[in-house]
């Protein structure tokens, strides 16, 4: 009898966290580079990969998903332009709080908006160059 409310108890533990995470999130990425150029965006996650797009200055990116509660969801993206490769998480379940999460993308790394501030104003590094970390491991 214990074991079966014990077990019910669990269950209705994981469904309630479940529903509070199973809200769709929508990630919009806006084209900001200035001067203005087109970038190329390739986005995927471990289960989706997003596609190729391409964006003019102004354009806009949008994909949506319900993130999986307990391997978290990430998805990572490159970004190329003109004499340019960059990479960056745009979507981290921890660090984002946003179910609405719009980035404008910026030569110095994307810029997400705050509802605080009304502003694009939650800037972030690209994502250290992959090269890079491959150099410094094999120097390991
Ligand atoms: C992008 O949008 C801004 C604001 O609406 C505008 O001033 C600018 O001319 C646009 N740039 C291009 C290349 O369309």
């Amino acid at each position: 009898m214990n074991r079966v409310v014990i077990a019910l108890f669990i269950f209705a533990v994981i469904a309630t966290c479940e529903g509070i995470y199973w809200d769709t999130i929508h990630v919009e990425i806006v084209n900001y580079l200035d001067p203005p150029s087109d970038v190329i965006i390739h986005c995927k996650s471990g289960d989706d990969d997003l596609g190729i797009h391409e964006l003019p200055r102004n354009g806009t990116f949008g994909f949506h998903f319900k993130p999986a509660v307990f391997t978290g969801t990430l998805f990572d993206c490159s970004f190329v332009w003109p004499l340019h490769i960059e990479w960056f998480d745009i979507y981290v379940h921890l660090r984002d709080e946003c179910d609405h999460c719009t980035w404008r993308i910026k030569a110095t790394g994307p810029c997400m908006y705050q509802d605080m501030t009304k502003r694009f104003d939650l800037c972030y590094p690209w994502n250290k160059k992959k090269k890079k970390k491959k150099k410094l491991a094999s120097l390991v």
